[in-house]
């Protein structure tokens, strides 16, 4: 079992160091971790944010464990050498177009969303958001000057591409089984690139007739999903919608520093399907190497590896009782309202598994 630990920039060092602790208190049989650097931390180092080791090292592993890029000194850096770059970088090389971001309260902490707890207690809901395409691959630049100086980024979708993350949405739902319901969200009463999304997404639905789809412009999704998140199963989106819907459903869950993700392609390995596992805060460059981060998003991320690149249901759900116990105890980091410094989590999660 090979895995590829990329711990980035920011608090990124600091949560995936808890995370492989956790992951080596599993004792794993032949579990082998390579170590490579990403983004501002790279940049520094070899002069760029994702140097060609990396992705070597990256590519000849069976899932990647990420930590967050992002760093101050480097946001005037031209933009092929800033941090993000690594991550955007990533998902193109290694095609990890489905990235997976659960949306959900866990009990006992509907207090810390900002929507009323009766309201809060009923999100639960999985996004699936297209990663390698639309505006953020398309053809961009700038031209002229003044107040003649234009930007662009080109859009579009193929129906190829829909299909297949389409195919992952209705998939994942049937795997949740707990609403089989899929909200395709798009913008198709104003753009071409939705209406194709559209089309493509209705046709994909065809061997899936036990998932009820519906379709919802982005607009109108990110009310209902803070007025009444309750209808959302799984949410199947764009790259640029995903990201912002994304960060909408986390902070109405109310905390960031809990919520792993998973980014995935088609790609099998030995054991499931290669993937990429990341917290989906950032590198919070205000507490780096602090030890005020809380892990258990990246904690939670190692538990998705487990179950989709590893096939280790079992090891998933360890992990996720754990950090659900260690909640309910009473462990909670500065995100929470609370005073547990990062490796004491970290520990607290170790000790319930
Ligand atoms: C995310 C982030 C990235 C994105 C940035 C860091 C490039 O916001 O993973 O949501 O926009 O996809
Ligand atoms: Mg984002």
């Amino acid at each position: 079992m090979k895995i590829a630990v990329l711990p980035g920039d920011g608090i990124g060092p600091e949560v995936t160091r808890e995370a492989v602790k956790v992951l080596e208190a599993l004792d794993l049989p032949g579990l082998t971790l390579f170590d490579g650097d990403v983004g501002g931390i790279a940049y520094k180092r070899h002069g760029m944010p994702l140097p060609a080791e990396t992705l070597t090292i990256a590519k000849s592993c069976d899932a990647v464990l990420f930590g967050a890029v992002g760093d101050p000194d480097c946001d005037t850096l031209e933009r092929h050498l800033r941090p993000e770059q690594a991550i955007l970088g990533l998902r193109k090389e290694l095609d990890l177009f489905a990235n997976l971001r659960p949306a959900k309260v866990f009990a006992g902490l509907e207090h810390l969303s900002p929507l009323r707890p009766e309201i809060a207690k009923t999100l639960d809901m999985l996004i699936v958001r297209e990663l390698t395409g639309d505006v953020y691959f398309g053809d961009k630049g700038q031209r002229g000057e003044d107040s003649q100086r234009t930007g662009w980024d080109m859009m579009s979708y193929s129906a190829e591409e829909v299909r297949r993350i389409a195919h992952v949405a209705f998939r994942t739902s049937r795997a949740r089984n707990n609403k089989l319901r899929v909200t395709s969200v798009d913008k198709a009463n104003v753009l071409e690139t939705s209406q194709v999304w559209r089309d493509t997404v209705n046709d994909a639905a065809g061997p899936h007739p036990d998932i009820e789809l519906s379709h919802m412009y982005v607009d109108n999704a990110a009310m209902q999903i803070i007025s009444n998140p309750e209808q959302f199963g799984v949410i199947l989106t764009g790259n640029l919608f995903g990201d912002i819907l994304s960060d909408l459903a986390s902070a109405a869950v109310g905390s960031i520093g809990l919520l792993p993700s998973a980014s995935m392609g088609e790609r099998r390995t030995d054991y499931g399907i290669f993937g990429l596992y990341e917290p989906i805060h950032g590198s919070a460059p205000d507490i780096a190497g602090q030890g005020k981060a809380n892990p258990m998003a990246t904690i939670l991320s190692v538990a998705m590896m487990l179950r989709h690149s590893f096939g280790r249901e079992e090891d998933a759900v360890r992990i996720e009782a754990a950090v659900e116990k260690a909640l309910a105890d009473g462990i909670r980091g500065g995100d929470l309202g609370g005073s547990h410094g990062c490796e004491e989590i970290g520990d607290a999660v170790r000790e319930r598994l």
